[in-house]
């Protein structure tokens, strides 16, 4: 299978190095065209708890990359997704698809829109991944992907790209629904990353502040409310329980939104709990504490980004 990787970030980079040592044609298209070129020169290198491993990926600013792939899987930021479904749209050709592995709930629309329900899947995954620099990322954790399409049950092709991420060593699973997947990572995302960002805290310590805890379970049932008046079915009964599991087993790490605060570069706030704050404006169910959130990480980010 000829894969385009959207988005050279620890994830992006990760699947990249996986997906080739598979077998697959991987390439990375990258919007920052002097890192692309640092990556399409010295290769991927992946560190991992056996050792590092090297990759020659072909690496490009160009969107014309994407041209004659079967498929793009998308890892960019969340706020990178419409300039993302313009390129795909003019340079993915007709029977190709796209996979978003993003954070956020919108995803999925965004490139709906763009290219047809027919030709997107979407994906969550708990494998952890840490950037190093360009072109180099330490896979530590690891974790449960799982994939669906956007409309329908589970096709031909979803299960060959299921088949290729078993292939690349990944726990994974093929399933329909794929709202009920986005949502239960968007509610994981929506406990811990705005907590961590603004108490500048690892994972694990928001489950030693009480305090924190009580703030995490009132963002997360405002989110599940949420969810569940637009009809999605979490993968889990007790997402609390399921936040709090994944914030144990990833106690150390920094998250991907502190990461952002202590890089000063944009979070993703406003498309984790500000989509919850949309979502629920729509279907009606408030969301003041989400709201907040948002607030206090923009705040944040004001006060580096200007
Ligand atoms: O965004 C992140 O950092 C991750 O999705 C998670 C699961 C919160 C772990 O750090």
């Amino acid at each position: 299978m000829k894969i385009a990787i959207v988005g050279p970030g620890a994830m992006g980079l990760m699947l990249a190095a996986r997906l080739k040592q598979a077998g697959a044609e991987v390439s990375l298209l990258d919007h920052r065209a002097q890192r692309a070129q640092i990556i399409d020169r010295q290769g991927v290198f992946l560190e991992h708890p056996q050792g590092e491993d090297h990759y020659a990926i072909p690496a490009s600013a160009q969107p014309e990359i994407l041209a004659g792939v079967d498929l793009a899987i998308i890892c960019t930021k969340a706020y990178h997704t419409q300039e993302v479904a313009r390129a795909l749209r003019a340079h993915l050709g007709p029977q190709a698809r796209a996979l978003t592995m993003q954070n956020g709930a919108e995803n999925v629309e965004t490139l709906v829109d763009a290219l047809g329900p027919e030709r997107v899947l979407g994906g969550i995954t708990s494998e952890g991944a840490t950037l190093l620099g360009p072109g180099q990322v330490r896979h530590a954790g690891r974790g449960l992907t799982h994939i669906g399409p956007a409309q329908g049950p589970v096709d031909d092709f979803t299960a060959q790209v299921l088949e290729l991420l078993l292939a690349a060593g990944f726990q994974a699973e093929a399933s329909e629904g794929v709202q009920n997947l986005i949502w239960t990572k968007l509610v994981i995302n929506v406990g811990i990353n705005p907590l961590t960002a603004i108490l500048e805290v690892p994972n694990g310590r928001l489950l030693e502040l009480a305090p924190a805890g009580e703030v995490m379970a009132a963002a997360v049932e405002e989110a599940v409310a949420v969810g569940r008046a637009l009809g999605v079915r979490f993968l889990h009964e007790d997402m609390l329980a399921s936040v709090q599991q994944v914030a144990r087993r990833t106690g150390a790490n920094i998250s991907s939104m502190l990461q952002d605060v202590r890089a000063k570069r944009r979070t993703e706030v406003a498309y984790i709990n500000g989509a919850v704050v949309r979502q629920g404006e729509q279907a009606g169910v408030p969301t003041p504490v989400n709201q907040t959130l948002t607030h206090l990480v923009q705040a944040k980010e004001a006060g580096y980004l200007g």
